[in-house]
């Protein structure tokens, strides 16, 4: 039997949830009768408990037990009590401290707290509160022992899982998503094209809770509508043409992994309607069926569109904006972390040498001419330039000359403002300063154009080609092109 004075009333005890680590707990209070029903109580939920009287045995205990939670019962709130408390947080800054003392007067948890405590308890709790607290602890231990390791793996690497970037404003977003991984928050991820926004959604899914169940992404702009909501909310037999059996929606298969809803912006409002009610009933009624089936997977999204405008504009709902929205990374582009570039240059050759044989390096003029590029495309275009380069250079080095042609524009932009500068054009410090003749020739082309404001006739005549010929080279142009955007 458990006195009263410490548990109002008895619930059956609820075990530690399974994929929570056991913590040890360090129950500190002069009343036997108290201590010995805490210990009673943190073993029964799962806890390693240990017990001592007296606060001034807790520093030896500290050493040879090792507590995560100290339960300390700060009744007579002198001094040296709390003194002694604040020196163990002082020195053990990783201990979390649950005060507990009994309801008499409304400044012990405030001076519970001044003293380092992260939680209170008011005397008599019930076995819940105590419970809760303890738990709640355990769950932050979770998430701040996580934080660390990703603090330590950053130290070692050029980044954080599979994404390249040591810039100020990378290792910003890695803080941000070591914190929010473990929790089951939705997640909004913005950024322009080609930041990286799949990545990151891959990346809190592999450092989140669940990182061996499903990770389903749906493309919301490119399925029309009553695919999505087939596909995330799952049919009946019969409930359209073809659907010859039923199927489970995306949302109900992912279990407890992750949904990521890309392209969130161009979902219709029909069906910003029907996803603003599974999210807030956390159920979900498959097409054609009027059976509720619950949810527990994560909802990661991701838009490179203002979705903030958006809603002023009426064209998103606002309510389903803040639920997505609960929190927001924001992936630079790459132009405003150019000091990433060799990083993530590095990382797609060796990619690229881990997928095919032979090892290829980048030319210094190469890299230079790449971190003075914008990047419209962010990494993406990066990754592709890249590909070009090899896939173009003879030997086992890229040049200038094998870079994909907005980058050999540049090149020669580059060159042409030297050479009216007046400055002399160093032949071989750089091969930056020579361009090859493929260059020369589209820039040539695209001149003649403008100046016969696109009159291809004309134009020919000036280059002194024939119109067949133009046309070709066009043609070969807009190729290499669309080649490039893929
Ligand atoms: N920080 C990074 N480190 C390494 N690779 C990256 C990084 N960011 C992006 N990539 C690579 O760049 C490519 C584009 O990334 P991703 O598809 O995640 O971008 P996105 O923001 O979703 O683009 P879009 O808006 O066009 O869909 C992928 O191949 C991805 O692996
Ligand atoms: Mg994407």
């Amino acid at each position: 039997m458990l006195p009263t004075f410490v548990f109002q009333h008895m619930n059956p005890p609820h075990p530690i949830q399974p994929e929570l680590p056991i913590l040890h707990v360090l129950v500190v209070d002069e009343d036997e009768v108290a201590r010995s029903a805490c210990l009673a109580i943190a073993r029964n939920l799962g806890y390693k408990a240990e017990e001592v009287p007296h606060l001034g045995q807790v520093r030896s205990t500290l050493a040879r037990f090792p507590t995560d939670i100290l339960l300390v019962d700060i009744s007579s709130r002198e001094e040296g009590v709390l003194q002694a408390v604040a020196e163990v947080h002082a020195l053990f800054p990783r201990v979390a401290i649950i005060a507990m003392a009994p309801v008499d007067s409304a400044s012990a948890a405030l001076s519970a707290m001044h003293c380092g405590a992260v939680d209170y308890l008011n005397k008599p709790f019930t076995l819940d509160e105590l419970a809760s607290s303890l738990e709640r602890i355990s769950v932050s231990h979770v998430i701040n022992s996580e934080t660390r390791k990703l603090r330590e793996r950053l130290k070692l690497q050029d980044g954080l899982g599979q994404m390249i970037g040591r810039s100020p404003q990378m290792e910003k977003l890695y803080r941000m998503l070591a914190k929010v991984a473990q929790s089951k928050h939705p997640v909004l991820i913005l950024g322009e094209s080609g930041t990286g926004k799949e990545l990151v959604a891959r990346t809190l899914h592999a450092f989140g809770p669940s990182p061996d169940k499903p990770f389903l992404p749906v493309d919301c702009g490119s399925l029309v509508p009553t695919l999505v909501e087939s596909e995330l909310f799952g049919y009946v037999k019969g409930a359209f043409t073809g659907a010859n059996h039923a199927k489970d929606g995306l949302l109900v298969s992912a279990g407890t992994g992750t949904v990521f809803l890309d392209e969130i912006g161009e979902l219709t409002l029909d069906l910003q309607a029907k996803l603003l009610r599974a999210l807030q009933e956390k159920e979900v009624r498959p097409v054609g069926s009027n059976t509720r089936i619950p949810i527990r997977a994560r909802i990661v999204t991701a838009t490179n569109r203002d979705l903030a405008t958006m809603v002023e504009r009426g064209g998103f709902r606002k309510d389903l904006y803040y639920r997505l929205n609960v929190v927001n990374l924001r992936l630079p582009a790459l132009r405003d972390r150019k000091e990433d570039i060799p990083l993530l240059v590095a990382h797609f050759l060796n990619k690229i040498h881990r997928e095919h044989p032979g090892r290829f390096s980048i030319h210094d003029d190469a890299l230079r001419l790449m971190m003075g590029y914008d990047w419209p495309g962010n990494v993406r275009e990066l990754e592709n330039a890249i590909e070009h380069g090899v896939t173009m250079a003879s030997g086992g080095e890229v040049q200038i000359g094998n870079l994909p042609t907005g980058l050999q524009d540049l090149a020669l932009s580059y060159l042409h403002k030297a050479m009216s500068d007046g400055r002399k054009v160093e032949a071989a410090s750089s091969t930056t300063a020579v361009v090859p003749l493929a260059v020369r020739e589209r820039v040539a082309i695209f001149e003649a154009l403008r100046i016969t404001n696109g009159d291809k006739l004309k134009a020919a005549d000036l280059l002194g080609i024939g119109k067949t010929t133009l046309y070709r080279k066009l043609k070969e142009y807009e190729a290499a092109d669309a080649k490039q955007m893929n």
